[in-house]
């Protein structure tokens, strides 16, 4: 039996094509594991109306850690007119795949790190080395969304709430409602993985991201926790900034930020801008992580216009690969992967199309397999 027992979860879209070169590099690198194939994907919601089976649910209960693609995610009318016929008018609901492994697996914190590797020319600035920790199941994501809004929420909220006066005159169909929930059980634990991680890796801020000025009851709650957690850890900064200003900052003075914090959406947004700054979603990797289970991803989506051509660029999945192996205690290879990724950067001579060149998904597995 091998050491590792690792879910193989390519999805659809290029989410195929990058797995393909993660495969390249890890059986370069020779770990010792068993990689085991799992049903995901929009082609799984079009035909069993469910992009997330039970089987792959039952497959990610019995392995070490998951290597995940990407899917396909559509709108609710668009997602519901693709199910097979026999599967329609019967209530189903396309939920994102990979929201309901977070949520289902405690899959508590996005580890996202965005690094700007030597050399790269999509490089916003050389030296940038941004870590965002994502609160990964509550906050917008929750789930909990009425379209139309029932008459007896309506009522409740008119009751309780004043501002909700001028949506209460409104029919159900006129509006909807999506709920912003934060506990403070999984407020203060991504805050603690923040404070956990500079703590372990040096690292000398953490800089919480709110918009508690306006949203005062939910990301107010994120503060509060915030600031409770930070007086743990005496010898690390802590400072916060509105989500808005946040996006500004970071352009301004990327240098000024260290690890950053934040609930499900702002973390969704400040990940997406800070691989930007480190050349792109080619090189957004994310770590979803719970305290049995891992999910380890690119951060860009299915690219279906891009599907098949092995044209993507997988440096992405390949550092996500590079921080499985740190999960699973292999720092060693870990380390390996990343300075064989920096050195295929910095050398030029393989580049896919968004570094300007005619490389393919492929060839970058392959000369970073060599590099190692
Ligand atoms: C991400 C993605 C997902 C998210 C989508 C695909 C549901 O944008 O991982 O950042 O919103 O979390
Ligand atoms: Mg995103």
């Amino acid at each position: 039996m091998a050491k590792y027992r690792i879910a193989w979860l390519p999805g659809d879209g290029v989410g195929v094509d990058v797995l393909d070169a993660a495969k390249i590099v890890l059986d370069r690198i020779g770990l010792d594991a068993d990689y085991v194939h799992g049903d995901i994907g929009w082609d799984f919601w079009c035909s069993e109306g469910d992009a997330l089976p039970p089987r792959t649910v039952d497959l990610l209960k019995n392995v070490d850690a998951a290597l995940f693609g990407a899917i396909t995610s559509k709108p609710m009318k668009e997602a519901a007119a693709e199910l097979a016929p026999a599967l329609r008018d019967k209530g189903l609901t396309y939920r994102s795949p990979i929201v309901r492994m977070r949520q289902a697996f405690d899959l508590y914190t996005c580890l996202r790190p965005c690094k700007a590797y030597p050399g790269n020319a999509l490089n916003f600035k050389e030296g940038i080395d941004l870590v965002v920790f994502r609160e990964n199941t509550e906050d917008l994501y929750s789930g909990v969304e009425f379209s139309p809004v029932p008459q007896e929420l309506a009522d409740v909220l008119g009751r309780l709430a004043k501002p909700f006066a001028p949506f209460g005159k409104l029919a159900g169909d006129q509006y909807a409602v999506s709920c912003k929930i934060n506990t403070k059980h999984g407020s203060e634990r991504i805050i603690r993985a923040a404070f956990d991680f500079a703590r372990k890796f040096g690292r000398k801020k953490v800089t919480v991201v709110h918009k508690a000025n306006v949203v005062r009851a939910t990301d107010g709650l994120f503060l509060e926790a915030a600031k409770r957690v930070a007086k743990e850890y005496p010898g690390i900064a802590m400072d916060d900034a509105n989500i808005d200003a946040m996006t500004m900052w970071l352009l301004k003075n990327p240098f000024n930020y260290d690890v950053l914090v934040a609930p499900n959406l702002y973390g969704d947004v400040i990940s997406d801008l800070c691989a930007q700054m480190v050349g792109g979603l080619g090189f957004g990797c994310s770590g979803n992580i719970g305290e049995k289970l891992a999910v380890f991803e690119p951060t860009h989506g299915s690219a279906p216009k891009y599907a098949g051509q092995h044209k993507v660029n997988p440096i992405a999945t390949i550092l996500a690969v590079k921080m499985m192996l740190d999960w699973l205690g292999e720092a060693e290879k870990g380390a390996a992967l990343e300075a064989a990724v920096a050195k295929v950067i910095k050398d030029g001579t393989v580049k896919t199309y968004d570094m300007g060149g005619s490389s393919t998904t492929l060839d970058m597995g392959k000369a970073i397999a060599a590099a190692l």
